[in-house]
């Protein structure tokens, strides 16, 4: 293997793993402050899933009088269902309008109000206009311009570079070592820190809004080092996905005045959250939308619902909703100023992941044992921003903000501390992993593990949960796992190697599927996302946790000893109604 040569080692400052707007935002804080900094993308920047995002960021820039932080700030908790870290949800709604004014003074092309101001729509769950956007391709403007800042810095880019190892040794991040996929051969990068900002892991279903790309590869080599995972059981199902493709249709249509409405063509929502109507979060539209289909009130009796955006009119819909329309067209022949749009929930957001304090530090264990040099942002992260529920557009803000601060702490960490030694022999895991799939000889194809898997996910650990089902899904999931360990591959070859590079992400989200199965069997009530039909409440004395989650030898090990912050004097948890 081409491992030897001197240009396949690295020695840089700082690595970033993800070049969505987390790692971009970071790169950026850190090349700012005069320090080298990596990003290896495994896509062509630009190509990163938080382009891909819709609707807005969300910022309390108080357009509309009534908005506040504190309002800002309540909303979010509440969306949480109680389990967000009130003191990383007051950290974000303090930096969340500079993070918006930070962009428009890169030049992000913000839709404006007749006055010009930047302009905000209403989403889900927020109870002020508050979503800042640019018509319907919001992540896509700023993933963009962070782009063209990252490169005005001199941010270096490996694009279609795939990491396959983390280089931690007690208890230090020391690099990553990363296959070159246009070439082939492993790159090992050296650094002082590292930050793993890979974005979601959508994937693991078969309806979801999520790219291909989405497979969340950092999670799995978080558990592969022994550290472990948080709240894996909270996966936001966003309720206006495009029929069979899962493709995201903004909350934006909704914000805008759009309708949702079952076989009667009743706007149902009053039903489940009579104020609030489309405008509930979305663990609640997607529950209500469900049971509508449940019950036989799917559009012809079928497993969708409508999106009605027709009474908005041609003009709002091509100004504001331009993409929405567009995906209907191009994927379903459906014209969506014409007729409604067929939907249905979607797996859409993790709202566990990596878990990490305040600054972004990766953690170890529930008293918050820091890994030294290792941060992480963004989606793949777990600060318990979100809790167990995510409003939407809290989501790019989320990552902006965090990327800041990640980049900032990263930044300090730099001029503190000076290189560590690389561990020992620091190909061996890559290589053995490498060489396991290029040498199988006999065994199956991973694409049908891939799609055994996210059939069985979408099916059996959705929008309801039951024990039988999950128990179910758990020996799926271990036989998968089996299975997996005979996968073959057709490509023998460096250059381009897709077969390889796809085989090792099923992999991966078999590691993790099985936290999300086994986070949510465990937990024995129902908050947020994570609706259990046998538990149909929330239960506060039991729960009100977090739960981590490693891979041992013995199988997984929970841990719920980690109580979220709760600010008692400002925000008790309460029932939540809408
Ligand atoms: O619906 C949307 O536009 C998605 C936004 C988000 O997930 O924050």
């Amino acid at each position: 293997m081409k491992t030897d040569e001197a240009k396949y080692y690295h020695k840089i400052e700082a690595v970033v793993v993800g070049a969505g707007l987390a790692g971009l935002r970071a790169a950026l804080e850190i090349a700012k402050k005069g320090h080298q900094v990596a990003v290896i993308t495994k896509v062509y920047p630009t190509r990163s899933h938080s382009g891909g995002a819709q609707g807005g960021i969300a910022a309390a820039l108080a357009n509309s009088a009534e908005d506040s932080l504190e309002l800002h700030m309540y909303d979010t908790i509440k969306g949480s269902d109680y389990l967000g870290d009130q003191d990383v949800i007051e950290l974000f709604v303090n930096e969340a309008i500079k993070t918006v004014y930070e962009y428009e003074h890169m030049g992000v092309p913000f839709s404006r109000t007749e006055d010009g101001k930047i302009n905000q729509r209403p989403f889900g769950g927020h109870s002020s206009p508050r979503a800042c956007f640019s018509a319907d391709i919001t992540g896509h403007v700023l993933l963009h311009t962070l782009y063209e800042q990252c490169v005005k810095y001199n941010v270096h880019f490996y694009s279609e570079f795939q990491v396959f190892s983390l280089l931690i040794k007690d208890n230090i991040s020391r690099g990553v070592v990363a296959w070159d996929i246009r070439e082939g051969g492993l790159h090992i990068f050296h650094s002082k820190t590292v930050l793993l900002a890979t974005g979601g892991y959508g994937r693991a279903f078969k309806i979801t809004s999520n790219a291909h790309a989405n497979t969340g590869d950092s999670l799995a080599l978080i558990l592969e080092n022994g550290l472990p995972l948080e709240d894996m059981e909270f996966v936001q199902f966003h309720p206006t996905g495009l029929y069979k493709h899962g493709i995201l249709l903004s909350e934006a249509a909704r914000g805008e005045g759009a309708y949702i409405l079952n076989s009667d063509g009743e706007r149902f929502m009053k039903k489940y959250a009579s104020d609030k109507m489309e405008l509930a979060p979305r663990d609640v539209v997607s529950r209500a939308e469900q049971t509508e289909i449940n019950e036989g009130r799917g559009i012809n009796g079928k497993d969708y619902v409508y999106l009605d955006l027709r009474h908005l009119g041609e003009k709002k819909i091509m100004e504001r909703l331009p993409q929405v329309w567009e995906l209907a067209l191009n994927y379903l022949k459906v014209d969506g100023i014409k007729e409604p749009v067929p939907i249905q929930p979607t797996a859409h957001y993790s709202m566990g992941g990596i878990p990490a304090n305040i600054n972004t530090e990766v953690i170890r264990d529930a008293k918050g044992t820091v890994v030294r040099g290792l941060y992480t942002a963004g989606e793949a992260s777990c600060l318990s921003l979100h809790g167990a529920n995510r409003l939407g557009t809290n989501s790019l803000q989320d990552a902006s903000t965090f990327g800041r601060i990640a980049g900032k702490n990263i930044s300090k960490f730099l001029v503190e501390n000076g290189y560590e030694d690389l561990t020992s022999n620091p190909l061996d895991v890559a290589r053995a992993k490498i060489s396991s799939l290029m040498n199988g000889n006999v065994g199956e194809k991973h694409s049908k593990i891939r799609e055994e898997l996210q059939e069985n996910m979408t099916k059996y650990v959705g929008v309801f949960r039951n024990e039988e089902d999950m128990l179910k899904l758990l020996k799926i999931l271990k036989q998968l796992q089996e299975r997996y360990k005979n996968v073959t591959i057709d490509d023998k070859g460096y250059a381009y190697n897709l077969d390889l590079f796809e085989a090792y992400e099923v992999g991966n989200l078999l590691s993790f599927s099985e936290i999300i199965v086994e986070g949510a069997i465990a937990r024995k009530e129902s908050r947020g996302a994570h609706y259990r039909t046998g538990f149909p409440k929330r239960d506060d004395k039991n729960w009100l946790k977090h739960t981590l989650a490693w891979k041992t030898e013995e199988g997984v090990k929970l841990d719920h000893s980690k109580e979220p912050v709760i600010f008692m004097d400002r925000f008790p948890p309460q029932e939540r109604k809408y």
